[in-house]
């Protein structure tokens, strides 16, 4: 595979980055995962344009190549031949050549930009998105600005660890009794015809997917409300799910070992999955 690394496109074998880098030391960086169906990127701008944000928002510099981003994809997906997966980019404050807790100045330490390929032949016809899968609710610990996508990703990790030790899929994360979102998506739950789903925050990451697909919904006539739920309200929906660049749209079926309604996956989110497949290939 050939991979992406501050200006140069290297075997993955060649490729490195200093012990020093501050994303290694102190997971001081931020990163985005952009979706490839039939050889095309999906939604690249709404991407890069959080990603200008994360950075903005972190006091970090926009790496030089920052407006060759998108002939960057395009190079990878075609150089390793990606019909379907994603692409991979994070961007740290870089390797100040040493461990400080302050930022280094950004005259002399700049930012580091890596970017992999990942081929998920597949995605698309997911065969979880016909069978629907299983959650557990654990409580959201992690830090007060998710709406910052950083590479801060142990306590997601580790409830993914908990859901797998517990026979599920996924884990989604509750603050002060309402759901926030999942480890690695947003979520969405679906009552008498209305789809529910959290309103944007520091909370939430702010998805990509999720702006698509309330787009997508609207223009179907659906009725969209955002605000907070609980797992219990979850558990007495008609339908849950969630959305991601990696997942597209995921049918929830059970939530802590309770079905939601029949156990099966319901026809909103089937429909918004057509939709949203539909409109990005
Ligand atoms: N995760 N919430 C969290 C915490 C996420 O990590 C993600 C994405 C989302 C969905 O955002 P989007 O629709 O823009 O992908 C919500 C990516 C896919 C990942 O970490 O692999």
């Amino acid at each position: 595979r050939t991979v992406y690394v501050n200006g140069q496109y290297l075997p993955e074998e060649e490729a490195t980055v200093s012990i020093f880098d501050r994303g290694f030391l102190m997971a001081d960086g931020v990163y985005e995962v952009t979706s490839v169906l039939g050889g095309k990127l999906i939604d690249f701008a709404g991407h890069a344009a959080r990603l200008e944000r994360s950075l903005k928002e972190l006091d970090m510099e926009k790496p030089e190549a920052f407006d060759d981003l998108l002939e960057i994809h395009r190079e990878l997906v075609a150089r390793n031949g990606i019909e379907e997966g994603m692409v991979y980019l994070q961007v740290t404050r870089g390797n100040p050549g040493d461990r400080d807790f302050a930022f280094p100045d950004p005259a002399t330490t700049k930012p580091t930009l890596v970017l992999f390929t990942q081929n998920k032949p597949g995605l698309a016809d997911n065969p979880q998105a016909q069978k629907g899968i299983k959650v557990i609710s654990i409580e959201d610990i992690r830090w007060g600005r998710r709406d910052i996508k950083t590479v801060q990703l142990l306590y997601p990790s580790m409830g993914k660890m908990m859901a797998k030790k517990a026979g599920c899929d996924d884990a989604w994360l509750v603050e002060d009794g309402f759901v926030t979102e999942g480890t690695s998506n947003n979520t969405y739950i679906v009552k008498d015809g209305k789809i529910i789903t959290r309103n944007l925050s520091h909370d939430i990451l702010h998805g990509i997917t999720r702006a698509a697909v309330l787009r997508f919904a609207k223009e179907a006539q659906m009725v969209v409300e955002e605000r907070p739920f609980t797992i219990e309200e979850a558990q007495g929906a008609d339908e849950a799910f969630f959305t991601s660049a990696s997942a597209f749209v995921m049918p929830v079926v059970e939530i802590d070992g309770n079905p939601v309604k029949e156990g099966k996956v319901g026809p909103v989110a089937s429909r918004l999955r057509e939709i949203y497949l539909d409109e990005s290939r």
